[in-house]
């Protein structure tokens, strides 16, 4: 399975991702969380990242597909993968289309997590990450069993994204509208594009999601 998860900041993808790839032997690659691990490793990548992340913009698309290369080469990608929060520009989405057809492999799916504004801006006030193994929590809808701490594989502290505060994140929606929001037209016309509706319990967001990329 080859899949995009298409969608706003909060709309769900990383959490969907993360509960799909275990279920379908195929890794979850967040942009995100490879360029968060390059900040925490403070390589020249990860400095220069940071002030763009912390800003609510996008890094430099050459920098993101060369990224996406390395990570889709690795042999745990050769089966499959998950795709959360990239193509986040049509470039980006041409550069994917280029290396997938130099690896003789397509997209199967492109799926669009819709949602309303209001919602999202809710989800990212109350989440929190495992510093650790960088599970998704959210202090009411889905909170961690042992109060405030991640207990997958030991007890381990979780963190709040510094790009999750109010005014970046309102910045990080309106760079989506901009600069993201024109995929969805780009793989409508390729037929490649399902939408769901990503309002609802976890689990009545993964059925829809199992249906949408079985349909
Ligand atoms: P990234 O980490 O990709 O952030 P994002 O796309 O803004 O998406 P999020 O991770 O904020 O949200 P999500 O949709 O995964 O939601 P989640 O499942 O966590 O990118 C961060 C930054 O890195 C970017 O701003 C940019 O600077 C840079 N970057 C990354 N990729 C790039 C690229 N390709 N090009 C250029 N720059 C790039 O859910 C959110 C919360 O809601 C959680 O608390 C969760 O528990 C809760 N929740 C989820 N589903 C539900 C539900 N159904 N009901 C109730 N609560 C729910």
């Amino acid at each position: 399975m080859r899949l995009v998860l298409l969608g706003a900041p909060g709309s769900g993808k990383g959490t969907q991702a993360q509960r799909m790839q275990a279920r379908h032997g195929v890794p979850q690659v967040s942009t995100g969380d490879l360029l968060r691990e390059a900040v925490a490793a403070g390589t020249p990548l990860g400095r220069a990242a940071k002030i763009v992340m912390d800003a609510g913009q996008l890094v430099a698309d050459d920098i993101m597909l060369g990224i996406i290369r390395e990570r889709l080469a690795r042999t745990d990608a050769a089966c499959g993968f998950i795709l959360d929060g990239f193509p986040r520009t049509i470039a980006q989405a041409d550069g994917l289309a280029a290396q997938l057809a130099d690896l003789g492999v397509a997209l199967d799916a492109v799926v669009l997590l819709e949602i309303d504004p209001e919602i999202l801006l809710r989800r990212l006030a109350g989440r929190r990450s495992c510093r650790r193994c960088g599970r998704v929590f959210h202090i009411e809808t889905n909170p961690p069993r042992a109060g405030d701490r991640c207990t997958d594989g030991g007890p381990h502290d979780l963190f709040q994204r510094p790009d999750d505060n109010e005014e970046t994140v309102r910045r990080r929606l309106a760079v989506y509208c901009e600069r993201t929001q024109p995929l969805i037209e780009y793989y409508a016309r390729k037929g490649m594009l399902r939408r769901i509706d990503a309002d609802g319990t976890l689990d009545e967001v993964d059925k829809r999601l199992e249906a949408a990329i079985t349909a």
